[in-house]
């Protein structure tokens, strides 16, 4: 049976993506790259925002369409099906079957189902091994970067946020069959890992997050670490010595700052104040300087006003961010802040998301110019030159980097080379190779 998994959402989405495939395909399913050549798609989704869940209807309409003019299996996973769960089978009666998030190893039996022509076929329950998962079966898609899991679930209670529930719990990978899978990933070729947690730095596996970030960058082979995603109550000095010091952990930092009003903050039950925020920043002394840092941020939160948003654009500046994302508050179903009195009109939050974003665009490519002239290692991200006759590359800090070769030049993808930066851009740095 051929299989298409669509994938969309965050890392840790991207990741259980390569899980489910190398699931089905231990089991015999062959993976192919698109709907029209698939018996069975599965939509690996998102809920972390309206928009996101409006995405999953909207490709559930497409397959409808599919699966009236010929057979097709239809399974939905994510966090929109832990959230939904039987209630998915109300507004699409043409889905097959519904994965937890925290049931992924449960996928086989439910297309065996499935295909045994049972319906509604649903298993949302929650297996403490969820986070043990075997390395050998992921079916990674890129060959130079790999995503690693260390953490699942959140033990924090942002008001905004649905992952708690979705992804339930913390649950932390052993020390050891962490490194255990990173050793075998740089034995296999891999030169960079991402190691993945909704809350990496509450990691308590056996050690702290610090320690397994020394341990993992002893791996030989190893050329990059990096790490998603943080809360900032959890970082510790420990963290951010090992950051600053530490050759093999990539210079980039994402810490998720939400607001810059102590007010909002505690609206959003983020437990830090941003006097606390910045000390944390502090941790990282004059190493800062050589890290590039980023954060998101929530826009118009229930209650926001003027003033709280002129306090989150003044922080904006005075950090002076590399790069940031930022939202509109989306309400979720279930959360805390569905509570909250949310009077402001759209048209305000909107305008307030415009003028944020306009200065993190200056900040950007203040951020981008700072590197013209500069030497730095990236990694080559593609197998051939663009139309345009460059290469796509990544700095350790996170840049784009459009890389001119010359003409005769192949570069090997996945490996490190020196590029001189020649220009910046808002949204790339262009370079040539050194
Ligand atoms: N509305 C808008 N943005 C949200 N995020 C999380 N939940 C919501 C929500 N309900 C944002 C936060 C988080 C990022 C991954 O998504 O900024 O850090
Ligand atoms: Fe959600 Fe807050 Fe946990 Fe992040 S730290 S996943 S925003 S509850």
């Amino acid at each position: 049976m051929k299989f298409h998994i669509q994938t969309w959402g965050c890392q840790m989405n991207d990741h259980d993506g390569e899980k489910l495939s190398g699931l089905l395909s231990v089991e015999g399913f062959e993976p192919v790259d698109s709907v029209e050549q698939a018996e069975l798609v599965l939509l690996n989704t998102c809920s972390i925002r309206e928009k996101a869940v409006h995405k999953v209807y909207s490709e559930l309409g497409r397959l409808r369409e599919v699966k009236q003019r010929r057979p097709l299996l239809v399974g939905v996973t994510g966090c929109p099906a832990q959230q939904e769960q039987a209630a998915l089978f109300k507004r699409a009666p043409h889905i097959d079957f519904v994965l937890g998030t925290m049931a992924l190893k449960q996928l086989p039996r439910l297309v065996a189902e499935a295909q045994a022509g049972m319906t509604r076929v649903m298993d949302t329950g929650e297996y403490p091994d969820n986070h043990l998962f075997p390395s050998s079966v992921t079916r990674r898609r890129d060959t130079a970067k790999a995503l690693v899991t260390i953490t699942e679930g959140c033990n924090h209670a942002c008001t905004y946020c649905i992952v708690p529930t979705t992804r339930g719990a913390e649950r932390h990978r052993p020390c050891e069959e962490v490194l255990a899978e990173v050793r075998s990933l740089a034995t296999g070729g891999y030169r960079e890992v991402e190691l993945l947690g909704q809350n990496v730095n509450s990691y308590a596996g056996g050690c702290t997050f610090a320690e397994l970030l020394e341990r993992v960058s002893e791996v030989e082979g190893l050329e990059w670490i990096r790490f998603t995603t943080s809360h900032p109550m959890n970082f510790t000095r420990e963290l951010a010595r090992v950051l600053v010091t530490n050759p093999k952990v990539a210079p980039f930092l994402h810490l998720p700052l939400q607001s810059g009003s102590d007010r909002v903050l505690k609206r959003m039950s983020r437990e830090y104040t941003v006097a606390e925020y910045l000390e944390r920043l502090e941790y990282l002394g004059e190493g800062r300087a050589k890290l590039t840092l980023s954060t998101d941020f929530i826009v118009g939160f229930p209650g926001e006003t003027d003033e709280d948003f002129e306090a989150t654009m003044r922080v904006l500046d005075e950090v002076a961010f590399d790069g940031s994302f930022s939202f509109i508050y989306s309400p979720r179903p279930g959360t805390p802040s569905l509570r909250l009195k949310d009077d402001l009109p759209v048209g305000v939050k909107s305008e307030r998301l415009t003028r944020l974003q306009q200065s993190q665009g200056r900040l950007t490519q203040a951020s981008n110019d700072r590197f013209v002239g500069r030497q730095i290692p990236v990694r080559i991200e593609t197998h051939g030159p663009t139309e345009h006759g460059w290469w796509l590359a990544r700095s350790g800090e996170w840049k784009t980097i459009h890389l001119v070769a010359g003409p005769d030049r192949s570069l090997p993808f996945g490996e490190l080379v020196q590029a001189r930066i020649t220009m910046a851009s808002p949204h790339f740095l262009g370079a040539e190779l050194v």
